[in-house]
């Protein structure tokens, strides 16, 4: 089957970055990315590629090469559904916050929304591809939906799930580990195999059944998350003993049978998929009443919170155990480097617990915009929006977020943080200056000569 125009639906952090690199490798193919959301699409569109929705680094050259040669971005749905010939599905898969399995399982009300649309809409065969993380079994609701159109249309629904990192999307969309590809009918599978290898080595594409590739999805980000959440509780370790997180992390990670990478201890995972991938795989387990696997995975969430927690008590506990009416200062608010994305972000409950103690945070961030941090804050509806802006402010320079601070703390791991003249910061804090690195990320030994007093997780 010969693909000549793609759909993609949902134009976030995965449909545009994953399209707009597949529109670049296949010039041949038009590529449509739409969204519900206009102004997301608007931002898509905007001339000056600084004000793109998502910030990843490379994007805005991909986008510049392929935007409006066979990349577009539109609001309409229906239309660009009907003309396609293959259609990814990369809507939002949010934990329920309602009913059955809230707090757990994963809302696929978007993703019924995509079947039902494409089966209204549709009038020639069209193959369906998962592009967003869902529960295994899905594509059999997607099938069911599809097949029930009365029109006689055939649908082949493959699953494709993405396994790129934010703030490093576009390098691991033009050179990914693998790409895996579930489905049950070869011609369709051949199809999209054929997308890929435009630029990826065929032995790296990989193909299984349906269930194994919609379950391997969760799965590697319950691997991932668990690996931070293992050297995690590892560093509370380390600080009781006088061990170090980082010296254990390398020590350990020598082995090949361990590896080196994501053994970092930080404040805590953030970002919108590893606690909602892993709260799916604990609800898909106690669904199928396997309480021992579920309880297992759990646990990785549990010693994510409890970082975060801890972090935050640390910071009161060593300013004298109160932080009421005392300047913070907090550098970085998106869950890692360079991304604006700061669902889930570490940075959010450090920041909610401390200022249940009263604290006053100043916070700076080179990539999130303040109104979306203040939507985070809100988000938790643990105090009013007036009180959340009375006690935080969002400045757009690091020096003036810790112009008389009683303590700093590093939330997330930009590299600008590291060149700071952190002398200069040092005389404009109140003293003694405190410097919490959740990170990991600074000169420790410089700073304690700088005359600051530093913790640093782990150590
Ligand atoms: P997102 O929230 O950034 O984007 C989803 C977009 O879909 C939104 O712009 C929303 O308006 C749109 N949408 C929802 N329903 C729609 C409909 N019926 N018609 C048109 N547009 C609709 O989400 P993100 O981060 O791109 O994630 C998408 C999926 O990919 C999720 O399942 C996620 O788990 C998965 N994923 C995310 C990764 C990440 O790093 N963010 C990595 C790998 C997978």
């Amino acid at each position: 089957m010969e693909i000549k125009k793609i759909t993609c639906i949902g134009a976030g952090y995965v449909g545009g970055p994953t399209m707009s690199v597949i529109a670049q490798k296949n010039p041949h193919i038009q590529v449509t990315v739409v969204d519900l959301n206009a102004q997301r699409i608007a931002d898509w569109n905007q001339e000056d590629l600084s004000l793109l929705p998502v910030y990843e680094p490379g994007l805005d050259a991909v986008v510049a090469e392929a935007r409006g040669r066979n990349l577009f971005f539109s609001t309409e749905v229906e239309k660009a559904i009907h003309e396609a010939d293959m259609i990814f599905i990369s809507v939002n898969t949010p934990t329920k916050t309602y009913g059955k399995g809230k707090g757990q399982a994963a809302d696929l009300k978007f993703i019924e929304l995509c079947a039902r649309q494409i089966a209204d809409v549709s009038d020639s065969a069209k193959i369906i591809v998962e592009k967003s993380t869902i529960p295994v079994r899905t594509a059999a609701t997607i099938k069911d939906i599809l097949d029930h159109t009365g029109k006689g249309i055939q649908f082949q629904v493959l699953s494709n799930p993405e396994f790129l990192a934010e703030g490093t999307a576009i390098a691991d969309l033009h050179n990914p580990d693998r790409i895996l590809i579930g489905g049950e009918d070869a011609e369709a599978i051949q199809a999209l195999k054929k997308i890929y290898e435009a630029w990826v080595p065929s032995e790296r594409v990989i193909s299984t059944n349906l269930w194994s590739s919609e379950l391997s999805k969760l799965v590697a980000n319950a691997f991932l998350a668990q690996r931070v959440s293992s050297i995690n509780s590892i560093s509370e370790l380390c600080e009781a003993t006088g061990a170090n997180v980082d010296e254990v992390a390398h020590a350990i990670g020598q082995d090949s049978r361990i590896g080196s990478k994501f053994l970092k201890a930080s404040v805590g995972f953030g970002g919108s998929c590893f606690q909602k991938d892993l709260l799916n795989l604990v609800y898909i387990a106690r669904s199928y009443n396997l309480h021992a696997v579920a309880d297992y995975w759990e646990q990785v969430i549990k010693i994510n919170d409890h970082q975060k927690s801890r972090f935050a008590e640390k910071i009161i506990q060593t300013m004298y155990n109160t932080v009421n009416g005392k300047k913070i200062a907090f550098l970085g608010w998106a869950f890692k480097k360079n991304t604006n994305d700061t669902r889930e972000s570490a940075a959010i409950y450090v920041a909610d617990h401390l200022l249940e103690e009263q604290a006053n945070i100043a916070v700076y961030d080179p990539k999130v915009r303040e109104e979306q941090i203040y939507k985070d804050l809100d988000y938790l509806a643990t105090r009013s929006d007036n009180e959340n802006k009375a006690l935080l402010e969002v400045l757009d320079d690091a020096y003036a977020a810790a112009d008389g601070a009683h303590g700093l703390a590093i939330l997330t791991e930009w590299d600008e943080f590291k060149e700071l003249d952190w002398a200069k910061i040092k005389t404009v804090m109140k003293k003694p200056a405190f410097i919490f690195d959740g990170r990991k990320l600074l000169d420790g030994k410089k700073l304690q000569e700088l005359g600051f007093v530093y913790y640093a997780i782990g150590e």
